[in-house]
């Protein structure tokens, strides 16, 4: 079966800079293979400047591979639409950053934030776009959806916001998410909420995850395959109890030795919401 993201060959490489290094790159993505499927939820794990978020705006297309196959259903956008992403593919793929608190507009309310990609990907008009913003809200968790939708994103926690930007992102009902980081800026206390809603979309709605973490806790609780990077390169991938259970890399055992609350069979935080 053709899996929903098929990634070949990816690579990006960034000028290195400086003076005396004129002219001189870096790559930062080499030649990365992988796959997402349906209602899969993949962690892609590894320490900080490994490429996990370089990886996921060339999946969102916020950025250009100097090579490599970029296949969605198993068509190469790169090669169908090689000046940019089509709004079709935008629609298809939707990105969460790790930052809750920049990715809200102070002067606008919630309405106004998940009205916007609503008409934008031709989801909801006119009269229809109230409930259709009520029902994304009541998706992400935030009951009742009349009240929610007439704040400000300041009158919210962290947590709330975080699932306001979820909510956004699924408002053209999207098949992959990409998630950057989604709990990383949370309070500990409240990160589980957000991870259990992830897995719900997945669960209820069929939705492709992408999860991008540097925290193996997170990526236990919630992928059905791990995949490991560093320095750019998928050192080690497989289902996530494999991965944990019976690491082969030494790069994941270093991993897994400096989280020690991965290898728990306990959640990585529990709580009673935000
Ligand atoms: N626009 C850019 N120009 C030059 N170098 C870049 C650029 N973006 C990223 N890099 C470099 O590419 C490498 C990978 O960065 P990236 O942000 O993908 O890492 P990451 O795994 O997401 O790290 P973190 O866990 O800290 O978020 C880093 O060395 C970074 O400095
Ligand atoms: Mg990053």
């Amino acid at each position: 079966m053709t899996p929903l993201l098929e990634v070949r060959g990816l690579t990006k490489r960034f000028a290195a800079g400086g003076t005396l290094a004129r002219g001189a790159v870096r790559t930062v993505v080499d030649a990365v293979d992988f796959q997402v499927g349906r209602a899969e939820i993949v962690a892609l794990v590894g320490e900080s400047g490994s490429g996990k978020s370089t990886i996921a705006r060339l999946i969102a297309r916020l950025d250009t591979p100097e090579a490599g196959a970029l296949c969605l259903d198993g068509e190469d956008v790169l090669v169908r639409e090689p000046r940019g992403a089509s709004r079709a593919y935008r629609r298809r793929v939707q990105m969460i950053f790790q930052d809750p608190f920049g990715s809200l507009n102070p002067v606008h309310t919630l309405a106004h934030h998940l009205e916007r990609p609503l008409e934008l990907h031709g989801r909801a008009s006119g009269a229809e776009l109230r409930p259709a913003v009520h029902a994304l809200l009541a998706q992400v968790g935030l009951s009742p959806p009349e009240e929610y939708a007439a704040l400000y994103p300041h009158a919210l926690s962290g947590g709330q916001r975080q699932r306001v930007a979820i909510a956004r992102a699924l408002a053209p009902q999207p098949e992959l998410l990409i998630a950057d980081e989604p709990t990383s800026m949370l309070d500990v206390s409240i990160r589980m909420g957000v991870l259990a809603l992830l897995r719900q979309l997945r669960d209820t709605r069929g939705i492709s995850l992408l999860l991008i973490t540097h925290d193996l806790a997170s990526a236990r609780f919630l992928a059905d395959r791990i995949l490991v990077l560093s320095g750019g390169r998928i050192v080690e991938a497989g289902p996530t109890a494999q991965i944990v259970d019976a690491p082969q890399h030494p790069y994941t055992r270093q991993l897994l030795a400096a989280a020690p609350g991965a290898t728990r069979t306990a959640p990585p935080a529990t709580s009673h919401g935000d």
